[in-house]
């Protein structure tokens, strides 16, 4: 352990991501910034391509001119066998879900493939979501043939991850980040590893309390988007304006923590995280409500939503839908309402088409059953659709224009709310 300290301090360590996704791939980059060697291990081979030839595939102000495995091709790979020369391994795989059940598969498939290399003196780091005693299961299943001694000459540990995707002001130098330990060696290594890239850290007593204060973060927002959805709907029906009302409210400098509404959520956290806690308080005993509850309101936005606009003609329009991506400024559509909307308006034989800077093609797969092109955004093209459905509100578009060449829109995301233009719909 003396001798891993010291190679930390002294920045002579190697650190391997295991997955180069939305979250590894910035954590590359991190520590690839402080010169700390990094070795990738992906199994989508079009990535490790792409970034063998030197094009990072997240579209993130500062993954623009990420190099560092053009240059350093051996480290980069779909092997595991490659993680040999790491000391420490952070692994960022996928945690989705399976009928509202953690789905821990490729956590797990990641355990075998460790568990048949030689782990002394590693670190291992999980920075996945997942509930609470998982990182434990895991550790349980790499370690399951290892005579190994915990925080002795193997350390574990969990770290959540923070990353905000498409937000230009996310850093780890305001933004701290929990780290926990199976053992007090194991945080100690833990603090020196991140150190190197985060400004404050933040320990948790134990594993158990790092992850589930990750639910806990992504619960609150659930929950609270839930919220003032729910309040969308009772302003709709009391003909109120519930962006005046949020703003109204948030003048309050305390106790109060603004929220928007909008299309229904998206994205890999928020929609599913929630379920990962609901699945293991059950398994205790215990239903959650809020967690259900906020699920409920939430996955209705969509159809709410096609509701409002249908309301507003007498023949069914043509729709155009600005925006797949689940949020603004990100080229990550996983579990859009964008294409939830789409299955609605299908089902209700509405024709619709889609614009979205960072999706020139939408395909058939898991998420939607058919595949289209997005459509130019000129004055003519506009003008074609009966209505303009505004679900993802990326900086890049022209508002104005569109409002000039629209016949109508409908806002779910209050961005015309700025402009004063009294004949935009939100929704
Ligand atoms: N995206 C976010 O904003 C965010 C924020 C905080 C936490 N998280 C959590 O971080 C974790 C990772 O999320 P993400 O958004 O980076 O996922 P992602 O899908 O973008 O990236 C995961 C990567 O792992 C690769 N992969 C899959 N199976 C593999 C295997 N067996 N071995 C090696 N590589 C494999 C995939 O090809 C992919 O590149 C999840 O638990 C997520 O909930 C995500």
């Amino acid at each position: 352990m003396k001798k891993l300290l010291e190679n930390i301090d002294k920045k002579k360590f190697k650190v391997g991501i295991v997955g180069l996704g939305y979250v590894g791939l910035p954590l590359v980059n991190l520590f690839v910034k402080k010169r700390i060697e990094v070795i990738g291990v992906d199994t989508d081979t079009k990535k490790i391509n792409k970034l063998k030839a030197g094009n990072s595939y997240i579209s993130s102000k500062n993954l623009k001119n990420f190099k560092y495995f053009q240059n350093k091709k051996a480290n980069l790979s779909n092997n595991y066998k490659v993680l040999e020369k790491a000391d420490v391994i952070i692994i960022c795989l996928p945690t989705p879900l399976k009928k509202f059940k953690p789905d821990m598969r490729y956590i797990f498939k990641c355990a075998k493939k460790l568990s048949s290399m030689n782990l002394e003196n590693k670190v291992i780091i999980l920075e996945s979501t997942v509930f609470p005693g998982a990182t434990n299961l895991f550790f349980k299943k790499v370690f399951s043939k290892k005579s190994l001694l915990l925080g002795k000459n193997i350390f574990l540990g969990y770290s959540p991850e923070r990353e905000n995707p498409g937000d230009p002001n996310f850093s780890y130098k305001v933004t701290p980040k929990v780290i926990s330990g199976k053992t007090k060696n194991c945080l100690k290594i833990l603090e020196k590893i991140y150190s190197n890239i985060i400004t404050k850290l933040v320990k948790a007593k134990n594993i158990e309390s790092a992850e589930t204060s990750k639910l806990l973060e992504n619960l609150y927002r659930s929950v609270n988007i839930g919220l003032v959805n729910e309040m969308k709907i009772i302003c709709d029906k009391l003909s109120l304006d519930i962006f005046e009302i949020i703003n109204l409210a948030s003048t309050k400098n305390f106790g109060f923590q603004k929220f928007l509404p909008g299309p229904g959520l998206g994205g890999h956290c928020i929609p599913i995280d929630p379920y990962y806690l609901s699945w293991i308080s059950k398994k205790h005993g215990y239903d959650p409500k809020f967690i259900r509850l906020s699920g409920i309101i939430n996955q209705l936005m969509p159809r709410w939503v096609v509701n409002k606009l249908l309301s507003y003609f007498v023949k069914k329009p043509k729709v155009l839908i600005l925006g797949v991506s689940y949020k603004k400024n990100v080229d990550d559509d996983r579990e859009s309402p964008a294409f939830e909307i789409m299955k609605i308006l299908r089902k209700k034989r509405v024709s619709f088409d889609y614009n979205d800077p960072y999706f020139s093609k939408i395909r058939k797969g898991r998420q939607i059953k058919f595949s289209k092109k997005s459509i130019k955004l000129t004055k003519e093209k506009i003008n074609n659709y009966d209505a303009v459905l505004l679900v993802t509100d990326h900086d890049i578009y022209n508002y104005k224009f569109i409002y000039q060449s629209a016949k109508k829109i409908f806002d779910c995301r209050g961005v015309y709310k700025k402009f004063g233009y009294k004949e935009i719909v939100y929704c």
